[in-house]
């Protein structure tokens, strides 16, 4: 149907019949951070009109987000002691674990919780990896990004982000997973994950920033493509359920290709940074804060993104529910 260029009547209702992209509240993922302590509701300086929980008031965020339409969630955590091997990330009674138990009495299986597994959060050098001999030993990460996942299975998580882009996460965490019977616990693998400084107001929000050197060695260069490609085919020979491309608004070509090529489900990041730019520019009156937010999610499912991880996910929620988008 060409309505541009002959002039059709119709119009709002035949707009909305004949568009080529359609969003739902359920391809939505909300990002979360829960941080050691108690009674902690506090406002992100990075990340304005995000917040850091506590295990005890976590529900109160989820309630908020379930009330807009928002279901499935991501959990960052950040303990209160970290160390060389972030022994944090394992423990059974840690803030991510302790976060889990409690959304699960609260809200039983209404809601879908995903956990983001990686050590930079419980690291003292905030690396993604174990150190030994100042370099990033990835072989030896692996066993530890397993134990993770599965402390947080055992208290209720229903599906493990590794994000930490070590070689062969996913196939020993597969692996780990089968092994203790939670063969129906599927990964959700940061396939593509770019060295970005979008990622610049998370690593405050997390307090993660590396201490030492960058992610360079194991996070990819933004020049290349075609290694997106073999990555996300590695990671779905290993197990990959889903696969994450990362950021997402400069590497719209990723996520394009991606879901062009293969059949598994595409997710795509819209991190913190592409969060921040919005509201940053919105707030010195130079856009327009409600149409880029809408703009720039319907641009990456044009793309070929099935989810979206984003910190707009309440406000898009609403958005798609009025019928603005989708
Ligand atoms: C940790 C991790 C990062 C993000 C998600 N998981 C930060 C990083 O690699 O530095 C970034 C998320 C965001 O910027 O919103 N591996």
């Amino acid at each position: 149907m060409n309505i541009r260029t002959r002039r059709i009547r119709g119009g709002g209702i035949l707009r909305r019949m004949t568009r080529e992209t359609r969003l739902s509240c359920d391809s939505l993922v909300y990002p979360l951070f829960v941080r050691e302590g108690k009674g902690v509701i506090e406002e992100l300086s990075s990340l304005p009109g995000q917040t850091r929980y506590s295990p005890d008031t976590l529900a109160k965020g989820i309630e908020a987000a379930v009330n807009s339409g928002v279901n499935s969630f991501l959990l960052f955590g950040l303990p209160r002691v970290k160390d060389e091997k972030g022994s944090g990330g394992y423990d059974e009674n840690g803030v991510v674990q302790q976060a889990l138990r409690n959304i699960r009495t609260a809200f039983g299986k209404d809601v879908y919780l995903i956990t983001d597994v990686c050590l930079c959060e419980y690291t003292s050098h905030g690396h993604c990896g174990l150190i030994v001999n100042e370099k990033i030993d990835n072989d030896a990460t692996l066993p530890l990004l397993s134990r993770i996942a599965l402390s947080h299975i055992h208290c209720g998580s229903d599906m493990a982000a590794p994000s930490g882009m070590m070689d062969g996460t996913v196939k020993s965490m597969r692996a780990a997973l089968d092994a203790e019977g939670y063969s129906d616990i599927p990964i959700m693998s940061y396939a593509a994950k770019y060295a970005s400084v979008f990622y610049g107001p998370f690593r405050e929000a997390a307090d993660c920033a590396p201490q030492f050197g960058d992610r360079k060695t194991y996070q990819m260069d933004y020049h290349n493509g075609r290694e997106a490609i073999k990555r996300i085919k590695i990671d779905i020979e290993e197990g990959a359920d889903i696969v994450i491309v990362k950021p997402a608004l400069a590497y719209l070509d990723i996520i394009s290709n991606a879901s062009q090529i293969f059949n598994v489900p595409v997710a795509a990041y819209s991190v913190s940074g592409e969060y921040a730019m919005i509201k940053a520019a919105a707030s010195s009156g130079y856009i327009d804060e409600y149409g880029a937010m809408c703009e720039s999610a319907v641009s990456i499912f044009r793309a070929g993104a099935d989810i979206l991880i984003t910190y707009f996910a309440k406000e898009l929620s609403a958005t798609i529910k009025k019928g603005d988008i989708g």
